[in-house]
């Protein structure tokens, strides 16, 4: 299991020292949300902030771009420092061309469904895909609560990949509760903002969702 923490919800204004934080606790990739006020109602950062945070760390950065038209900022956000760039179904007209774009341009490629979107519309892109984003939440806020029907989603899209390496990340309102089912559903990357960097300790908080994600549990 793969662990990224989400920047969202750390103190933007001490980012380089969370960063460092969850990072020597051993996370896997760095998660950073990029919202634009029209796709959600709400506002992040942009590429500057990328460029920096890309200077202060070695963890691949996972940017889930939550914004219209993403891809006329693909080559932007792969040159800022970006490893993967997730760009949501219901923002792209063009959906297969944007994710062609983002491997053009050198970063892995990722589709996010909305809870309400099903993953059927990701059949005929399967192949363009090196990570889908089950959200689990409506995207534009960290600290909401978790949508239960994310895990038959992720079942779903386990079943869809088939044979194919693309990573299953699911990402709002995960949590050490819901690690392990998650884990078993067929997720492999957990996205956690909250109850990461909400917590005092977030490099234990990253330990804690791994081993949580790694209990056995019962059918
Ligand atoms: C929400 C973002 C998430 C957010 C998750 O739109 O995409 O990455 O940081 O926050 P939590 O883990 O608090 O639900
Ligand atoms: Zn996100």
């Amino acid at each position: 299991m793969k662990i990224a923490p989400s920047i969202l919800s750390a103190d933007f204004a001490a980012l380089g020292e969370a960063i460092a934080r969850v990072e020597s606790a051993g996370a896997d990739l760095l998660h950073v949300d990029v919202m634009d006020g029209h796709f959600v109602p709400n506002l992040t950062i942009g590429p500057p902030v990328i460029e920096s945070i890309r200077k202060r760390t070695r963890l691949p950065l996972d940017v889930h771009l939550m914004i219209e038209e993403p891809e006329r900022w693909v080559e932007t956000y792969v040159q800022a420092g970006a490893d993967y760039v997730t760009v949501h179904v219901e923002a792209c007209a063009h959906l297969q061309r944007a994710l062609s774009s983002i491997r053009e341009a050198g970063a892995r490629s990722g589709a996010a469904l909305n809870p309400s979107t099903p993953p059927e519309v990701l059949q005929y892109v399967l192949d363009d895909l090196d990570l889908v984003l089950v959200m689990s939440v409506n995207p534009g806020f960290g600290g909401q609560s978790f949508i239960p029907t994310a895990y038959e989603k992720i079942r779903r899209v386990r079943q869809m990949l088939g044979p194919r390496e693309a990573l299953i990340s699911v990402d709002g309102g995960v949590q050490s509760d819901n690690a392990a089912r998650l884990a078993q559903a067929g997720a492999g990357v957990l996205v956690a903002g909250s109850s990461v960097f909400g917590t005092p300790d977030p490099g234990a908080a990253v330990a804690g969702l791994r081993s949580a994600s790694e209990v056995p549990i019962s059918a």
